[in-house]
């Protein structure tokens, strides 16, 4: 199916892990694709894996002048986005904590690229869009709805803001024909996660919440 035909897309976190995936099939559907990350070797794989329908959009998306410089260069490149995926994030397993526990540091550190990487992303995605519509996505968590992830007080809060902040520019930017939506993917064995998959009782209890049993595969 080509059902993206025609349409750019700029997903951020696309070097790895579910963003690439998302990449791969835009790029199946007929898109072209932006691979949005830090890793600036990943993304050059990613690229080359997708061949000519993808271009490296190399950035970090806690750093505005980084996120505004990605989205010129496409534009001077004539890729433009249509469709951004506000994908990127960490998780700082072995750091984020119970609340009682869980030093400023590693919070701010969850918050500058959760939750203010993901503003930043959308931010500049909508200046590039409110002129013509578009679609963006964003990418939630479980822990952001039910706080089913007990240790991670900070990712979970993060996540919990990412689905606010889409509420709020959907509601925005309606009249102006862009989509705002906020996916949220269940467990997917990624990079992200090793610290879990690596633990078989960690693995098995988080999979044992899953109402189906099952977990996403990429
Ligand atoms: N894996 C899961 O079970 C799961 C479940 C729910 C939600 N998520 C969310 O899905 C998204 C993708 O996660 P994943 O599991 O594919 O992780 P991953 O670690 O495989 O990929 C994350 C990518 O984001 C990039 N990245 C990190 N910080 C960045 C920054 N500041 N600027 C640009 N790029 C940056 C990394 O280089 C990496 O390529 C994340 O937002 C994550 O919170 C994952």
């Amino acid at each position: 199916m080509t059902r993206l035909q025609g349409k750019t897309a700029l997903i951020t976190g696309a070097a790895t892990g579910i963003g690439f995936a998302v990449a791969a099939r835009f790029a199946r559907e007929g898109a072209r694709v932006l691979i949005g990350d830090r890793d600036a070797d990943a993304t050059a794989a990613a690229v080359a894996r997708i061949g000519d329908a993808a271009r490296a959009a190399v950035l970090d998306i806690s750093d505005e002048q980084s996120v505004a410089a990605a989205f010129a260069d496409a534009r001077a490149a004539g890729w433009t986005p249509d469709v951004v995926v506000a994908n990127a994030g960490v998780q700082l397993f072995g750091q984020d904590a119970p609340i009682a526990d869980l030093d400023l540091a590693v919070w701010q550190r969850t918050v500058d690229v959760n939750l203010t990487g993901t503003f930043l992303t959308i931010k500049h995605a909508v200046r590039a869009m409110r002129d013509t519509g578009g679609s963006i996505i964003v990418t939630g968590s479980p822990t952001g709805i039910t706080g089913e992830g007990r240790a991670f007080t900070a990712y979970s809060a993060t996540k919990a803001g990412i689905h606010g902040l889409t509420r709020t520019v959907a509601a925005a930017y309606a009249d102006r024909g862009i989509r705002v939506n906020t996916v949220v993917p269940a467990y997917t064995e990624t990079s992200l996660v090793t610290t879990i998959t690596e633990d078989p009782e960690a693995r098995a209890a988080i999979i044992g919440r899953i109402p189906d049993g099952g977990m996403s595969t990429l």
